[in-house]
């Protein structure tokens, strides 16, 4: 084994959240400079190896008796490593871990943890790991979290590039023209799982309707698709807000989230909508230039989000 250090960036569902679960089209970006990190070290005195998760002040070993909660994530990475890809050293090293990315703000936190730590420990065995392989063991991990995942999150961040992704299909990278998102968190974390359930139960009691609505939004991701690779920030934003549009119908959507949306809209933004599942967590916005990309940003911090960002594609 060797020190080495890996890391996996953060995501944004630009189109087809939820309409993705029922097997509909969904287009998700990777955010490059948001990030989760993971160090493997060599470390002589570790009889068992070491965890160190340095945003929650947790250092623990594996083989200790049992482990908090708010780590159990990381474990099961180190576990599934061990099982299903190489069997790791028992002594001598340590995996300290550290985030850019908010817990439970739809940008990708878990899939991205899962990932780092994938590739690091990989990377420590000198094992090659291929991006189809990393896809698999990832969604593996997202189903222990989220219990029926699409896999666009695990997937979007293992290739870190923009995709067409389709359930139980291979993804179809987009390669982007130039543009400007820009994210707001409500603040409020939520869990993926519930919020996805809680649509399930809405369409069991309306499906025609739902699915009319997954419907549409499948052909709003495809055409926004095309507008990503041919960098049409004005079409993109038109289609973000008729999904938005049909987000607030499905039931996802918070006054929270529209007090924002409305903000980066009333500062130039071209469109805007919730990512990821809603009731909560972030939205995104697309703007014409940087300059208006970072007045949104400080705007969206005004009009009540706890954090604020602006990142280029490409
Ligand atoms: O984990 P989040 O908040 O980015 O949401 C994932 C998107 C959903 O479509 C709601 C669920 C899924 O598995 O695709």
């Amino acid at each position: 084994m060797i020190s080495t250090h890996a890391s996996a960036s953060a995501k944004i569902i630009l189109f087809g959240e939820h309409a993705v679960v029922y097997g509909h089209p969904a287009v998700a970006i990777p955010i490059q400079d948001v990030r989760t990190s993971a160090a493997i070290s060599i470390d002589a005195a570790a009889s068992d190896p070491v965890i160190e998760a340095k945003d929650l002040q947790i250092e623990t070993s594996i083989g200790a008796v049992s482990h908090p909660e708010s780590i159990a994530h990381i474990i099961k990475a180190i576990e599934l490593v061990n099982d299903k890809i190489i069997e790791l050293p028992k002594s001598g090293w340590r995996l300290t871990i550290w985030s850019k990315i908010p817990i439970g703000r739809g940008l990708g936190s878990s899939a991205a943890t899962s990932i780092a730590i994938i590739r690091a420990l990989t990377k420590a065995v000198m094992k090659v790991i291929t991006p189809k392989d990393l896809i698999k063991h990832s969604f593996e991990l997202e189903k222990i979290h989220h219990g029926t995942p699409s896999g666009i999150d695990n997937t979007v961040i293992s290739l870190e590039k923009p995709i067409l992704f389709r359930k139980d299909r291979e993804p179809s990278p987009i390669n982007p023209g130039s543009m400007y998102f820009i994210v707001g968190d409500t603040g409020i974390s939520k869990k993926t799982g519930d919020i996805v359930a809680h649509v399930a139960e809405a369409r069991n009691k309306n499906p025609e309707q739902f699915d009319r609505w997954f419907t549409q939004i499948g052909h709003i991701a495809r055409d926004g698709a095309l507008a990503l690779k041919d960098g049409d920030a004005k079409r993109l934003g038109k289609l973000m807000d008729e999904n938005q549009n049909l987000l607030q119908r499905i039931g996802v959507s918070s006054p929270e989230l529209e007090r924002l949306i409305n903000a980066a809209k009333m500062r130039g933004a071209l469109g805007a909508k919730l990512c990821g599942a809603g009731r909560g967590g972030c939205m995104v916005a697309v703007a014409r230039d940087s300059a208006t990309a970072e007045n949104i940003a400080a705007d969206l911090l005004k009009a009540g989000a706890v954090r604020s960002f602006s990142t280029r594609l490409k």
